[in-house]
């Protein structure tokens, strides 16, 4: 059987892995192994997500943690190359953006072995941000880039990479949801916080450009109390830390925070909402598969059909009351958002993998 590595690292990772798992399981064509680098390790941001998915246990944690961006590539780097070392397998799987994807990548990369980019092709054209910088060295590396939306397909074509290397294979963050929807519905999460259905906002912030600097995060504090309806905000912890250091007290009559929510919480909380404000990537998605209105916080987004088709719109601090109150913007789901993603990613690696 061909050895596949399946790198998972923090919370947006857990979603997009789990359905592929899954399916490469249930194939019984591959030795799978599930890599936990550690980058994500507090429970509520790593655990619960095993729990909510029914993932098994990781086969191998590196137990990297946090640190700055050169800290925690190099750790993932050493200790990736050992696992690889020791055990090598025939094809890695990254997905997304965080840094362990890219420091994985990297050390698959240069070890000779093969490497395949779940959620490839995307692009802020923003390269302030570390995600940005993350998306182009792993999709430079890549020998197999599976893409969501014809957007990235594009995105890569004009970086060059070669057409045979693209699959579009649509978003797997809507098999993620498909999966677990039954949960979801029966969560009931609202009702458990005396929250009315249609009336209430979800927040999420966490993006350095956002929370790492005082000013920004009380005028985004400001802009929350503005909001017309109760805000529920689980935190994310660099956002927590944050308010801590700059002295920010949040809570409010409006602005109700809490802990970071697992997957099964979260969506409970966004699909009776009557919007939800966040900086995150997934959420756009997310959102526009629901037809919920979501108002991003962030000059640019590396997800454009959520603007274009869905439900998505781009706001500032200074903008944002004003597009809360405005009638909600409705959308479309984009072709491929059909919870079948991963089961065109196994068609795909049979065929990579049998050339
Ligand atoms: C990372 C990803 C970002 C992703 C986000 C989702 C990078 C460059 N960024 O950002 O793309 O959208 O995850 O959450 O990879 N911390 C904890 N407990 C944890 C994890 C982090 O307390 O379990 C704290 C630490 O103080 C850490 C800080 O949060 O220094 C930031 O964590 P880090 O993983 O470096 O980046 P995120 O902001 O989470």
């Amino acid at each position: 059987m061909r050895k596949i590595d399946l790198i998972c690292a923090a919370r947006p990772n857990f979603m997009k892995i789990a359905p592929l798992y899954k399916a490469l399981q249930a194939s019984g064509l591959f030795s799978l192994r599930l890599i936990h680098t550690g980058q994500h390790y507090d429970p509520m941001m790593s655990d619960i997500f095993f729990r909510d998915f029914d993932l098994p246990l990781p086969d191998v944690h590196l137990n990297v943690g946090s640190g700055t961006h050169a800290t925690q590539t190099a750790a993932v780097m050493l200790a990736y190359e050992q696992v690889a070392i020791q055990d090598r397998p025939d094809l890695v799987v990254v997905a997304g953006d965080v840094n362990s994807s890219m420091a994985v990548a990297v050390t698959a990369a240069k070890m000779g072995i093969a490497l395949a980019h779940l959620e490839a092709g995307l692009r802020s054209h923003d390269r302030t941000m570390p995600e940005e910088l993350n998306r182009i060295i792993i999709d430079a590396l890549a020998d197999l880039l599976w893409t969501p939306s014809e957007d990235a397909d594009m995105h890569l074509r004009r970086e060059g990479v070669a057409a045979e290397k693209i699959v579009r294979v649509g978003n797997i963050m809507i098999d993620s949801y498909c999966q677990v929807q039954d949960k979801i519905k029966a969560a009931q999460v609202p009702d458990s916080m005396g929250l009315t259905s249609g009336k209430y906002f979800v927040a999420t912030l966490h993006r350095p450009g956002n929370v790492d600097d005082p000013h920004h995060l009380m005028s985004i504090w400001s802009a929350l109390q503005e909001a017309g309806h109760p805000v529920v905000f689980p935190v994310h912890p660099r956002t927590r830390k944050n308010m801590e250091r700059f002295g920010i007290e949040m809570q409010s009559d409006i602005v109700r925070l809490c802990e970071p929510k697992g997957y099964i919480a979260f969506m409970s909380l966004v699909s009776s909402s009557a919007g939800v404000i966040t900086d995150s990537g997934g959420i756009q998605e997310e959102t526009t598969y629901l037809g919920i209105p979501c108002f991003t916080l962030r000059d640019n987004t590396e997800r454009p059909v959520t603007v274009s088709m869905g439900t998505n719109q781009l706001v500032s601090a200074a903008t944002l009351s004003a597009a809360l109150s405005a009638a909600p913007k409705s959308g479309r789901v984009p072709p491929l958002w059909d919870g079948q993603a991963a089961g065109r990613i196994l068609t795909s690696l049979r065929t990579f993998l049998e050339a």
